[in-house]
């Protein structure tokens, strides 16, 4: 029997503009994770098991459309004869919601593909990097045009400012490369230096928001106008860029300011929502440090940056002002 386990994942700041090839910050949420046991089994073929999606079957019924399977079906290309997949049962369990922006669906595939390499005895295909890698695959499939930075940030398991590798800037070349399918990925990673633990709170609408379509429609938005989405996509780039000194530095009040005007950012490319915009403004009228939505958007989680003294104050204002749950988690170097 193997086990393997990845977390969710919060994006700081980024999202978004990330897509197109400006700097984003994400953060590994332990708190919560999906996990995976792989046990060799009786039967010849291979069952996949998710109880708590009700979900049971045989993976050779199955095609890449189900979530789990396209993690099998990942892991599966890599192998030189494919017929080594047998006689197995794997099952998956998560707490991470989904449809929420904490990175469910790639958690749950970097844990079938780790466990997975582990058991069949593959350390090659058990490393962070391609863990990833095949994480990406699944990504694509459900999210179209992933920036990787889900991918890699539950793979690593540590805070992670990520570059994705686009050479192009200007709408037709992109859209010719994505026209092709041409993945644009792996790209440039970097870890960094938490100077001061940083407590953030994260609070859900309980509003699930497919990430695929806001990501189309600010797809749309910048096609028809390229120039002001290029402005506000280099403005969320230098933010990010900000940010990751003020972690560096132990700047928790600059922090939390490039938190606001992050969101606001956000807010102009049409991915926020009146829920997270009432669950901002409650973190702000509350004392949090700074606060803005998190990963897709239109639903989904929002983060607010909060002190020892602000803490209680700022969760019970987030429940207060509708968020279905909240949750801590705190940032230090690893
Ligand atoms: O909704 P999430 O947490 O999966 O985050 C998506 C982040 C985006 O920047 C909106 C898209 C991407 O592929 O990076």
């Amino acid at each position: 029997m193997t086990t393997s386990s990845s977390p969710g994942k919060i994006i700081l700041f980024g999202e978004h503009a990330v897509v197109y090839g400006q700097p984003a910050i994400a953060v590994p949420v332990t708190q919560v994770n999906a996990t995976c046991t792989v046990h060799t089994a009786a039967h010849r073929g291979v069952i996949l098991s998710a109880p708590d999606f009700g979900q049971r079957f045989w993976f050779s019924e199955t095609d890449r459309r189900n979530p789990l399977a396209a993690a099998v079906y990942a892991f599966q290309d890599q192998l030189e004869d494919p017929t080594l997949l047998h006689n197995l049962t794997i099952t998956v369990t998560s707490t991470i919601p989904v449809a929420s922006g904490l990175g469910s669906g790639a958690a749950i595939a970097a844990c079938i593909i780790r466990a997975l390499a582990r058991h069949l005895g593959r350390a090659d295909l058990a490393t962070d990097t391609a863990v990833s890698a095949m994480t990406y695959e699944v990504e694509r499939i459900h999210h179209g045009t992933p920036s990787g930075i889900d991918n890699t940030v539950v793979s690593y398991e540590r805070p992670v400012y990520f570059v994705r590798d686009l050479a192009v800037s200007d709408p037709a070349t992109h859209q010719r490369a994505l026209d092709v399918g041409l993945a644009l990925y792996p790209s440039a990673l970097e870890t960094f230096h938490v100077h001061t633990p940083l407590q953030i709170l994260i609070a859900n609408t309980g509003i699930s928001a497919p990430t695929k379509e806001s990501v189309g429609d600010v797809r749309r938005q910048w096609l028809e106008t390229p120039a002001p989405f290029n402005q506000l996509f280099a403005a969320c780039g230098a933010i990010a860029q900000e940010a990751r000194k003020a972690i560096e530095q132990g700047q928790s009040g600059r922090l939390g300011e490039l938190m606001w005007d992050n969101h606001e950012q956000l807010r102009q490319m049409t991915v926020s929502s009146a829920a997270l915009d009432t669950l901002v403004e409650a973190a702000r009228q509350a004392g949090a440090l700074g606060a803005k939505l998190s990963g897709g958007g239109r639903g989904g989680n929002m983060i607010a940056l909060v002190q020892p003294e602000t803490e209680t104050a700022v969760r019970k204002a987030l429940l207060a002002a509708g968020a279905v749950s909240v949750i801590k988690t705190t940032l230090t170097s690893t």
